[in-house]
């Protein structure tokens, strides 16, 4: 194990411990995107301040020979978001936040970073648009895409605008009401195309953007896209020459509580025919057995071929994900009126590479894309050529750090955005050759962040509990900045989501391991059965299985700190902590063994009643991993609920649970709670009305944090507990 004693030396004076303030209050930084000549790089920076109460906001230019940061000159209060013009150098199209004519609505703009103070109103647009994304013409017309919530006869909706209704009633006839956060409404987000005419001044065509969604034919559920809750621009996109559009939308024909299939559609950019996918019912793809989501579509340079990804199974959401290729030209059969695009030559990539891709970004020739996969708990990059075999396996361009952002520069090295446990963003290129040049890292600049490093973070292998299973397990360990050799420290057990996920060497700022280690425990973060980036087996076999495998794997992650860590580890006054699944698997652990050995726990907005799984949205992910609806033969929702081992709770326990999570509603937390308390073992209950699965308001956050260190440093250390607790 190495050691850096100069820092562990600067470290006893208390000097570099990270605490949640200094987590919450430093710098935010985007993916930089590069400019078409790949000498510069925008990014978004966001600081959130406890002493203003507000965050400030801007847009930064990164020299991607010097790594000097500037301002670029947009002002990032008026300017929502910005994207390159190719063709240019310098120049920009962005949307400008406000419309001066229609209260709601927002303006595109021309603008050249060289030249801030020199910008031009373009368009006017009549709801809150974003998701902007730009071709340059042969003909010097732009083409755009962006999206907006619609109406259902198409028309752009407009919060500002829309009536009042006269009652709160919300009325369903179908799945899901609600989902995410957000109940549903009649509206759906839709694509919207428009075209700045050269000749004109760079004037909208006919002063409207065209909704492409509206034709698409359905019988079950209305295309949408983006795809909600996460969806971005990163669901559609339009060819460099602006010909073709691609867009992602669910299966028109499958109940979108019951299924996660969904299907890239492509178009022709000035065709009347609605867009038609590529890859549904009847294409291919679809009759080869690859049924469920898609996404990335990502046209090549040289706009002939669209790359994607699609998982198989049609209600699996942790299906592997398989990248795709497919030619693509104009003037296709239709089975609609208008000219239609055919997409030919469809080709799956590295079909047999046991891994899950996350992006594509194209490389310069059109002949290979790279692409991003999680990786033995790190998201690294990997390059597919189109011409590789059936059996190509793709390896690694990167090590040690995970990915966040991957762009491909001119010359065909990259641009890539990466987050450790130890830093927030490093900017680097990775030359063909394999050069690195480092243009940035956090830790060098950012106050809150001085002193971190990777010397507080070693990872262990250890054997886990699946039968016929000869791979070996992994867990990340986490020492405290001012770790002191010959010092034992207890023990933070953390417990990942999903559960299909995994504790990875990444930054976070919601479960961010050095601020728990800071509070002077080492943080033991195991990837049990069920984790991703291990290979597909390991994550399928969790399975009708949620308290048996993944358990075992967990007692044997810590018998293995017990035994073999225990030279810095106090496994006896150690706490256990998870979120989602991690929160399942904490109540779990509270009903088993394993729970008498830790001395706190806490469980944010975990399911701890599996028998009312039927009160989420998100039926495919229920359906699927405890092998069918509730009332089905043969399922594990009884065998598996925590509140059948309530006999055994006894170790104090700290429960969130926020009111808008409708993946996990909070009744499970209340029924936690209240068991907790009916049996006289102590415990806590902190609500957010105002915050979905996770917690992101700074203020939220920091409360978050403090309550639940002065819980966990009450039970392992004996810190006195505060009083903030609401009471009789
Ligand atoms: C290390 O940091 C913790 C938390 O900030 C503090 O309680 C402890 O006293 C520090 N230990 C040393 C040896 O400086
Ligand atoms: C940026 O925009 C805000 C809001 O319109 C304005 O108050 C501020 O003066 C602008 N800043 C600069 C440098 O122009
Ligand atoms: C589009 O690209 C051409 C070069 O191909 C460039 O001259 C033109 O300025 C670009 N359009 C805009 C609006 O910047
Ligand atoms: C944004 O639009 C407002 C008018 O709505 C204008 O005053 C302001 O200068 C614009 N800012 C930028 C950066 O385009
Ligand atoms: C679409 O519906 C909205 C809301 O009812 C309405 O305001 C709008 O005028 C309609 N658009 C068209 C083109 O009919
Ligand atoms: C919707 O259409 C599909 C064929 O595209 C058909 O199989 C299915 O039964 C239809 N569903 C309903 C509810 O009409
Ligand atoms: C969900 O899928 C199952 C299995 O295919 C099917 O039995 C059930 O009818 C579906 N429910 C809905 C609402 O589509
Ligand atoms: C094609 O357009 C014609 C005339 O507008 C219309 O009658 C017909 O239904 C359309 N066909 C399809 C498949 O949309
Ligand atoms: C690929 O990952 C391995 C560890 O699995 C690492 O040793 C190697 O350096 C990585 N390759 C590159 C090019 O970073
Ligand atoms: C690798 O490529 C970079 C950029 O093209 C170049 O500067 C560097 O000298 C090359 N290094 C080696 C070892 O070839
Ligand atoms: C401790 O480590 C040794 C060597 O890796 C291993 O054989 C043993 O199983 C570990 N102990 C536990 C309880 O996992
Ligand atoms: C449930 O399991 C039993 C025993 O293995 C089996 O006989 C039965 O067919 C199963 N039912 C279903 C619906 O799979």
């Amino acid at each position: 194990m190495v050691r850096n004693f100069g820092i562990v030396a600067a470290l006893a004076a208390g000097a570099c411990a990270i605490t949640p303030k200094q987590l919450l209050q430093a710098p935010r930084r985007g993916a930089p995107v590069p400019n078409p000549s790949g000498k510069v790089a925008l990014f978004s920076y966001s600081q959130y301040s406890f002493e203003e109460e507000s965050s400030t906001h801007a847009w930064q230019l990164l020299d991607l020979e010097t790594g000097e940061i500037t301002d670029s000159g947009l002002n990032a209060s008026e300017v929502n978001e910005a994207v390159w013009i190719p063709g240019t150098e310098t120049g920009v199209l962005y949307i400008n936040g406000t419309n001066e004519d229609v209260p709601g609505g927002v303006t595109l703009w021309i603008g050249d970073t060289a030249k801030p103070s020199e910008r031009k109103l373009v368009a006017s647009l009549e709801a809150p648009f974003s998701g902007l994304k730009v071709a340059n013409t042969s003909s010097g017309d732009l083409r755009f895409l962006v999206n907006s919530l619609a109406y259902p006869n198409g028309t752009a909706y407009n919060e500002e605008l829309a009536p009042t209704a006269r009652n709160t009633g919300r009325l369903y006839s179908d799945i899901y009401v609600r989902h995410w956060d957000t109940w549903l409404t009649k509206q759906r987000y839709a694509v919207f195309a428009g075209t700045l005419l050269k000749a004109s001044g760079y004037g909208l065509e006919n002063h409207e953007v065209r909704n492409l969604l509206k034709d698409i034919p359905f019988n079950v559920t209305r295309p949408e896209s983006p795809v909600q809750p996460f969806g971005g621009s990163g669901d559609y996109d339009i060819s460099p020459d602006g010909s073709t559009y691609a867009l992602l939308s669910k299966a028109p024909h499958l109940n979108k509580a019951n299924f996660t299939a969904s299907y890239i559609y492509v178009g022709a950019f000035d065709g009347s025919a609605a867009p038609e996918a590529l890859n549904g019912p009847g294409s291919e793809a679809y009759e080869a057995g690859h049924k469920g989501a898609s996404g990335a579509p990502t046209f090549s340079p040289d706009s002939s071929k669209l790359a994607y990804y699609q998982q198989d199974g049609e209600y699996y959401e942790s299906d592997r994900v398989k990248l795709y290729v497919v030619d693509i030209a104009q003037g296709g059969y239709s089975t609609g009126n208008g000219s239609a695009v055919s997409a030919s030559n469809w080709k799956g990539l590295a079909p047999d590479w046991d891994r899950s891709a996350g992006s594509i970004a194209w490389a310069p020739d059109s002949e290979s894309f790279f692409t991003t996969a999680e990786d033995y708990a790190r998201t690294r990059a990997f390059h597919i050529p189109l011409d590789s075999d059936a059996d190509f396996k793709p390896k690694n361009l990167t090590s040690v750090t995970s990915i966040s952002g991957l762009a491909v520069l001119p010359d065909s090295s990259l641009l890539i955005a990466a987050s450790a446990v130890w830093t927030s963003a490093d900017f680097y290129t990775l030359s063909t050759n394999g050069t690195q040049n480092v243009l940035f890292s956090a830790v060098k600049v950012d106050e809150d962040l001085a002193g971190l490093g990777p010397d507080t973070l070693e990872e262990f292998f250890y054997d886990g509990s699946l039968p016929n299973f000869d791979q070996q397990l992994h867990a990340l360990v986490v020492k405290p900045s001012n770790f002191s050799e010959g010092e034992k420290y207890p023990l933070a057990y953390i417990v990942h989501g999903g559960p299909q996920g995994a504790n990875a060497n990444s930054w976070s700022t919601r479960w961010n391991f050095q601020v728990w280690a800071d509070q002077g425990y080492v943080v033991v973060a195991p990837n049990p059965t069920g984790s991703t980036g291990f290979g597909q087996e390991l994550t399928d076999r969790i399975a009708g299985e949620w308290g048996s495998y993944p358990y075992e794997d967990v007692v044997l992650g810590w018998e293995y700190v017990r035994d073999n860590l225990s030279s810095f580890v106090d496994t006896k006054n150690g706490i256990v902590a998870g979120a989602s699944y991690g929160g399942y698997m904490t109540n779990w652990i509270q009903g088993h063994d394993l729970g008498r050995e830790f001395k706190a726990i806490v469980t944010h907005d975990g399911i701890s009643n599996t028998e009312s799984a039927f009160s989420s949205e998100e039926l495919w992910f229920i359906r699927h991993d405890y092998l069918g609806p509730i009332w089905a033969e043969n399922t594990t929702y009884h065998e598996f609920n925590p509140q059948n081992h309530v006999a055994n709770f006894s170790t104090p326990q700290f429960v969130v649970h926020n009111s808008l999570d409708y993946r996990l509603p909070e009744s499970d937390g209340l029924s936690l709670f209240n068991i907790l308390q009916t049996k006289g073992i102590p415990s806590r209950l902190l609500s957010f009305p105002d915050e979905n699965h996770w917690v992101l308001n700074p203020e939220n956050s920091l409360f978050w944090h403090t309550e639940i260190f002065n819980w966990i440093n009450h039970w392992s250390k004996g810190t006195d507990l505060d009083d903030n607790a609401i009471g009789q």
